[in-house]
């Protein structure tokens, strides 16, 4: 196989895609859109993620210490494409509809039509220049019921059907090109 090189970027490496939820400092439940985030181990599995620049999601993570990450599939993604996009800064942002329930273990906002929310507290702050890491527990797992059934994990997986990005694009579970970053969210009204 014949390669290239290429400086410092991960197009072709599909990630998974979170809407993390936190309260403001009112107290209003707040979302935001992330892919990078993965899993670690520490005698149980926990969780890591990068937060890039000041964003009011790494403001209230850095208060609150603790914070949901909600799974997002097709039926999410103009709401994901458009809490990715909006800027938490833009008074408003919140005002599109969102069904937002409570956390199970740790008071946090988590978002009804997702079906795997994760409740996070962060245990470790990495402060790197412009970004920071953050290493967390898994305080509790919030998962559709309907995914405990008989089918097969293929199955629930085609049914829930998460959403991957990469190269700027969103992807369907079946691969299917689900358009760049910024149009599935022109399908709804803010
Ligand atoms: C597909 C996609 C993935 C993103 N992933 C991240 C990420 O992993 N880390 C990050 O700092 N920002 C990420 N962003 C940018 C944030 O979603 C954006 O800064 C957003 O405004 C955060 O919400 P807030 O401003 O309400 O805090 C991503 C944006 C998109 C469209």
């Amino acid at each position: 196989m014949a390669k290239i090189s290429l400086p410092a970027y991960n197009d072709y490496c599909p990630q998974t895609l979170f809407l993390y939820g936190t309260y403001d400092e009112n107290g209003d439940p707040h979302f935001g859109l992330f892919c990078w985030f993965s899993y670690i181990w520490d005698g149980e599995m926990g969780v890591m993620c990068c937060i890039g620049g000041n964003k009011p999601t790494r403001t209230n993570i850095e208060r609150n210490k603790v914070f949901s990450a909600n799974l997002v599939t097709e039926k999410l993604l103009p709401v994901a494409d458009y809490l990715g996009n909006v800027s938490g800064e833009k008074s408003g942002k919140m005002d599109i509809g969102l069904d937002i329930g409570k956390g199970a273990a740790l008071d946090v906002p988590v978002l009804n039509d997702s079906p795997v929310n994760f409740e996070l507290e962060v245990t470790d702050f990495i402060q790197k220049h412009d970004g920071e890491i953050m290493l967390c527990k898994i305080r509790n797992v919030l998962q559709d019921e309907s995914l405990s059934s008989d089918e097969t994990v293929a199955d629930k997986l085609a049914r829930i059907a998460p959403v991957s990005t990469t190269a700027h694009t969103y992807l369907g579970y079946d691969g299917r090109d689900m358009g760049g970053w910024g149009e599935p969210m022109k399908a709804i009204k803010s």
